[in-house]
């Protein structure tokens, strides 16, 4: 690294992040994320956790094959087999990285049933096999701010003498504080020998809201990797946000001054996608994505941006990807127009595909007053449908709904290139339609997640749905946007149906977790 200021961005969002209950995302959706995530300009990619599934080792190993900028790196528990596997994953990458780890605090090391000798040979030599593999190696002691300080500087100096080239710090339980993060990084660095030979990584837990000042105060401490995750996505209260860290140094450059490899500008369209492909929905007041990020409400705050903006806001909302005004588009707007628009959101299009959104869009603008930035994400995603892997296509719905049970749905669904009517019965409008689409495509899909959203402001407001759906260990998700809830509902349980078969066909079997990660001895 030519400037000593310059931090490496490591994003863990399809390991660590994936790892979060309920977010498991499709192989599809990882590719697609680690695709921004390279574009965006992350040094450092954890594409997965290559032994847990078969369905995680074929993303890796995609995904490195597809990288242009970034590592690819993979994790590993400290065994041979773990090591060897992840290391067929990343070895495509122009770049690869194996990520070994083991948990050295004392509740961890009972995990294994190790000795603490025991420990630190099984550390050299998955190491030592590691660095054999690969040039470039990152050990992680799990639970690092819970072990011991003299133990915690012994398997560093083994992990170093072995080989790795990346020492991280997991404050895997979200325990530590900014003073606490910033003395153990210092004196670490000062202490275990070989340490100026290496990079020193923070890896930081949200469980006490100090994630990504933890992170930060790590960094100033001499740390020069960040572990995080876009929308701070990750396991219980999730790990440091990616667009946290990178915009408090961008921003505060007077007091850090470090800089990063991100375009900051991408961060929110890929906080949006991973929001949808996750399921997980950003709360309106997170900080930097949240929807009420750069929104102002009161008259005071109104009147005090129009005046000038830095009034109350630190940032451009340009800055992250934001167009500076939320209401731009209607129905008197242009094909021109709406490219530029979609550009500024990181949608770039050809011409036949501008035009079948511009028909949606003009669809959309006749039934809406305003169509907002929001809009025409939610648009975007509902126009992601492959016409190829379409099995199945919503023609017509009509449902009968209200206080008088039953409520039930008439339904017209292309199967095949056939028009096929059915009309069911359920408990709502939403399980009246899903049962008319069984009625005519049985399967025996389970529903994961069933998620609504409304994207804007106003009962006119379009509402996105997520829907995921498993069958036998495969995974799929369906996301449509409408301004009718029911329609979306079920435009997406057909979406994640077609991507359900689709996968099914590709991958020929199962893609169920087969190891905890947890289990690292
Ligand atoms: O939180 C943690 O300790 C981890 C390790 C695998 C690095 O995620
Ligand atoms: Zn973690």
């Amino acid at each position: 690294m030519s400037d000593a200021n310059r931090v490496l961005i490591f994003d863990t969002t399809l390991r660590d992040g994936e790892q979060s209950p309920g977010a498991t995302m499709s192989h599809d959706e990882k590719l697609e994320i680690a695709a921004l995530l390279d574009e965006m300009g992350v040094d450092i990619i954890e594409a997965g956790f290559p032994i847990a599934s078969e369905g995680d080792f074929a993303a890796v190993s995609e995904i490195a094959r597809a990288a242009q900028n970034a590592t690819i790196c993979g994790l590993a528990r400290a065994n041979l087999k773990d090591i060897d596997r992840c290391w067929e994953a990343v070895k495509h990458a122009k770049s690869p990285r194996i990520h070994t780890f083991i948990g050295t605090s004392p509740l961890h090391r009972q995990i294994p049933n190790l000795t603490m000798d025991e420990m630190a040979d099984r550390i050299h030599e998955t190491v030592t096999h590691a660095r054999n593999l690969c040039d470039n190696v990152q050990w992680s002691p799990m639970d690092a701010t819970r072990t011991e300080w003299d133990y915690l500087c012994r398997v560093i100096e083994i992990a170093i003498k072995a080989g790795a080239t990346t020492i991280n710090i997991p404050d895997t339980v979200g325990y530590t504080a900014p003073r606490e993060s910033a003395a153990l990084i210092s004196r670490l660095i000062e202490t275990v020998p070989g340490a100026a030979d290496v990079v020193f990584a923070t890896h930081c837990h949200n469980d006490l809201g100090m994630a990504t000042a933890n992170s930060l105060a790590a960094v100033e401490a001499g740390a020069r990797q960040i572990e995080c995750t876009i929308n701070g996505l990750g396991e219980r209260a999730g790990n440091t946000a990616l667009e946290e860290v990178v915009m408090a140094m961008k921003t505060r450059h007077d007091i850090m001054p470090f800089t990063t490899g991100v375009d900051s500008r991408k961060i929110m369209h890929i906080s949006r996608r991973v929001a949808a492909v996750s399921g997980f929905a950003v709360q309106p007041n997170k900080a930097i994505v949240g929807k009420n990020a750069f929104a102002h409400e009161s008259g005071i705050h109104q009147d005090g941006m129009l005046k000038n903006p830095e009034n109350f806001e630190i940032m451009r909302p340009e800055d992250v990807g934001l167009s500076a005004t939320n209401l731009v588009m209607g129905k008197h707007s242009g094909r021109a127009a709406l490219r530029s628009k979609l550009a500024e959101l990181g949608y770039e299009m050809g011409d036949n595909q501008l035009k079948d959104v511009f028909v949606r869009f003009k669809e959309l603008a006749d039934r809406k007053k305003e169509v907002f930035d929001d809009d025409l994400v939610a648009l975007m995603r509902d126009a992601s449908a492959d016409p190829e892997t379409e099995h199945l296509k919503l023609k017509f719905l009509r449902v009968v709904c209200g206080t008088q049970a039953p409520q039930s749905a008439d339904i017209t669904l292309t199967v095949d290139g056939e028009d096929q009517q059915a009309t069911a019965q359920g408990d709502g409008p939403v399980d009246a339609a899903f049962n008319a689409v069984k009625a005519l495509y049985p399967h025996g899909a389970r529903l994961q997640l069933y998620q609504v959203h409304a994207v804007t402001e106003g009962t006119d407001a379009q509402a996105t749905v997520t829907v995921r759906m498993e069958e036998e260990g495969v995974l799929a998700t369906g996301e449509a946007a409408d301004t009718d809830t029911v329609v979306a509902s079920c435009k997406a349980y057909v979406t994640a149906l077609n991507r359900l078969r689709v996968r099914r066909d590709k991958l020929g079997g199962k893609d169920t977790r087969e190891v905890s990660y947890k289990d690292a001895g």
